[in-house]
């Protein structure tokens, strides 16, 4: 009786919330799912800089400021900025924003979205957007751009495979654009393929995210995926770096049901070619990395490599393993926060060795890590530890 009473209760709350608050409430998942936030700031006034290879772009203000925002946009220019990548007065946008992935929106999101934009309070701050270099400041170039690389194929259901299935394959091709940073790019910033496998991203590496056992996510379980984009943690992995900020202001607020339909996608994504295998020829690189790293890193990773409730594994964390080793370079030489959720508040931190280890060293350790407790992935070369190094003091 009383499960009954709760669920008319529970029906009848749901038919009390008036219209309006219903779609900005839908609105504002619209925007948990894109990940405005992360690149337009907390309050949505933009300002917040992004490298690209071609120089610095800055975010948009897209609170509703009539000055310096967009409150003068109307719901349909709202819609052809999103899907089409035009503002108004034909202002032709940098891809940077992701609106070739946005352009997957049906017309019921992005007006749910707009009516949660418009709610949000206004802010008065403008933005210098274009600090690109010459000619990719030229706005007018991105009349070719968009004729050569934006193409959106529709996102079609899959009738063959299951609701959750066609839902992930939604979410990750779509607003959720995972492929902004984990699929390949041509020399001009568009994906060469829709395929997940990983790509060098402002010094680190956006993990390959198919099924190879040793590159990908091919020994990760659902729930380990669930896990990770829910909390920026999983016992295989943690997210640092750009990953920690997707956590931070889109994965860790979506619905459960949203997470496992993302997971049981990527699970089904066929293997890529893998990171071509173990690092052959590297008996001296290995000893002296054993060493090393037992001095270094063994009181927080252990000497298994299986970390602790607090730290991170080494062993079978494909973030280790990818083809490039970008991520763990940086993460030895400039250390790293793990982020911070509502069910972690404070994430472990990653202490900076770059000060006490040099290139050789870094190379030797992590060419161990490897290739240790069943790992397998090309060596490290002192070189690359260096160009990561370098790419670190010049801030890019
Ligand atoms: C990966 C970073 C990124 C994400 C994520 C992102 N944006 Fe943007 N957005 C940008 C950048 C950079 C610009 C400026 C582009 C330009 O001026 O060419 C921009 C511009 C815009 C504009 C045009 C503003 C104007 O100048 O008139 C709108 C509208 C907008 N974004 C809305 C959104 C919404 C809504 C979301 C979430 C669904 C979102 N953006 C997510 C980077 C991003
Ligand atoms: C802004 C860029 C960016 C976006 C967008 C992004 N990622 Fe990532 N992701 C990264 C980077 C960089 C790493 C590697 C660093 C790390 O693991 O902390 C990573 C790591 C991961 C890992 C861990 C892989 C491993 O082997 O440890 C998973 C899983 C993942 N991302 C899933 C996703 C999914 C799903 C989406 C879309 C909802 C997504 N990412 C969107 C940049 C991004
Ligand atoms: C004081 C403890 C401590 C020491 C010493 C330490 N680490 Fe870490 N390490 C951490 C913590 C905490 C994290 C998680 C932080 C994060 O992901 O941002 C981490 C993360 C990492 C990651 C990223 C793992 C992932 O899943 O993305 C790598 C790679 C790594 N450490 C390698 C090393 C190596 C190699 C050494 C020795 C040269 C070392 N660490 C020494 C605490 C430590």
């Amino acid at each position: 009786m009383k499960t009954i009473l709760k669920t008319l209760a529970a029906a009848l709350a749901v038919v009390a919330v008036p219209a309006a608050a219903q779609t900005v409430n839908a609105g504002k998942y619209q925007v948990i799912i894109g990940d405005c936030e992360g690149c337009h700031g907390k309050d949505l006034a933009g300002g917040v800089e992004l490298q690209t290879p071609f120089g610095k772009l800055v975010s948009s203000n897209i609170t509703p400021d009539k000055d310096t925002g967009i409150g003068n946009y109307s719901a349909e220019d709202f819609k052809q900025a999103m899907t089409k990548g035009v503002a108004p007065g034909g202002k032709r946008l940098y891809p940077a924003m992701p609106y070739p992935y946005y352009a997957h929106l049906d017309d019921r999101s992005l007006t749910d979205m707009w009516n949660y934009l418009k709610t949000v309070k206004p802010v008065k701050k403008s933005i210098n957007v274009n600090q690109l270099r010459f000619p990719y400041n030229l706005r007018i170039g991105m009349l070719g751009w968009n004729a050569m690389f934006f193409h959106p194929k529709p996102i079609v259901q899959d009738p063959a495979k299951s609701a959750a299935w066609n839902r992930g394959a939604y979410l990750v091709n779509g607003p959720a654009h995972c492929g902004a940073c984990h699929a390949p790019k041509n020399m001009f910033g568009a994906d060469k393929s829709t395929a997940l496998t990983g790509t060098s991203l402002q010094g680190w590496f956006a993990s390959d995210l198919t099924g190879d056992r040793h590159a990908g996510l091919g020994a990760w379980s659902v729930a380990d995926i669930v896990e990770y984009l829910g909390t920026g943690r999983s016992n295989r992995s943690m997210a640092s770096g750009p990953m920690a900020e997707v956590v931070e202001y889109s994965t860790s607020q979506m619905s459960n049901a949203d997470l496992t339909a993302i997971a049981v996608y990527l699970k089904d994504l066929p293997p890529s070619r893998g990171n071509g295998g173990a690092a052959t020829g590297v008996d001296v690189q290995m000893k002296a990395g054993a060493v090393a790293y037992d001095i270094s890193c063994a009181a927080c990773h252990g000497r298994d490599g299986k970390g602790s409730a607090i730290f991170p594994p080494l062993a079978g964390n494909a973030n280790i393993t990818q083809v490039r080793a970008d991520t763990i370079v940086r993460m030895v030489l400039a250390g790293g926060k793990a982020v911070a959720t509502p069910t972690a508040p404070t994430g472990p931190g990653m202490p900076s060795l770059g000060w006490r280890l040099n290139n050789d060293q870094v190379a030797n350790i992590l060419t161990y890590v490897r290739n240790n407790w069943g790992n397998q992935a090309p060596a490290v070369s002192p070189e690359t530890v260096g160009r990561i190094r370098g790419s670190l003091r010049s801030g890019s």
